[in-house]
């Protein structure tokens, strides 16, 4: 379809109990309600290695060719990470750098992109520094990352016990926000 949005989507933690998966998975649901194509990234079953140059000089690894495909099919991004010592996890950082890279599938995956980019955390703060630092990694790679508008703080006690945020603000924020960011992927970025 020529009208169609493809957004990538990816939980910056690995853990099967990760709150960020829930709420990744909730903002799937809202991003395909909104009318788009999403493609979940799962970077535990990508099972990256450690960046290493010299395992890229090697041969490109196969799961960085995939999640690179991945991203470059898309032309919208939503990340939903955790916030670690203050920063971007290791793992999604990890990702960021073999994507980032010239090699393997030709094209800039990150460039002329929207990001959306949320977080959850059992803290008080609601992942404040680790979206802040992605955005900077993002806007350096030539995307376009939307402001902080999805921050859950204290969400060990956000979900029920259906995976739903009990919090009807929270929920109607977050249904509002992903319409918003499909509505800005369709419209498109300016290219710079
Ligand atoms: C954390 N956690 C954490 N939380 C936070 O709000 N700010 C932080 O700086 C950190 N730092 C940190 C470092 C490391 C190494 C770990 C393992 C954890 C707690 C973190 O938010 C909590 O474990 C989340 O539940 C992790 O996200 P998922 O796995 O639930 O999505």
């Amino acid at each position: 379809m020529a009208d169609e949005v493809r957004i990538a989507a990816v939980a910056g933690a690995l853990r099967a109990a990760s709150l960020n998966r829930k709420l990744l998975g909730l903002a799937v649901r809202e991003l395909e309600k909104a009318g788009a194509v999403v493609e979940v990234i799962d970077l535990k079953a990508l099972a990256l290695p450690i960046y290493d140059q010299d395992i890229e000089d090697a041969a490109f690894p196969e799961p960085a060719a995939r999640l690179k495909q991945s991203l470059l099919r898309a032309q919208g991004l939503l990340i939903a990470t955790p916030e670690y010592n203050g920063s971007i996890p290791g793992g999604l950082k990890n990702a960021i750098d073999w994507a980032s890279r010239p090699k393997g599938p030709p094209g800039a995956p990150f460039r002329d992109k929207l990001v959306l980019v949320m977080g959850a955390t059992p803290g008080p703060a609601g992942t404040r520094y680790a979206q802040a630092h992605l955005r900077q990694s993002m806007v350096n790679l030539g995307a376009w990352a939307l402001p902080g508008f999805v921050a859950i703080p204290h969400a060990d006690g956000a979900f029920d016990e259906r995976g739903e945020l009990r919090d009807d603000a929270v929920r109607a924020h977050l249904a509002k926000v992903v319409a918003l960011f499909v509505q800005a992927v369709r419209h498109g970025v300016p290219k710079i």
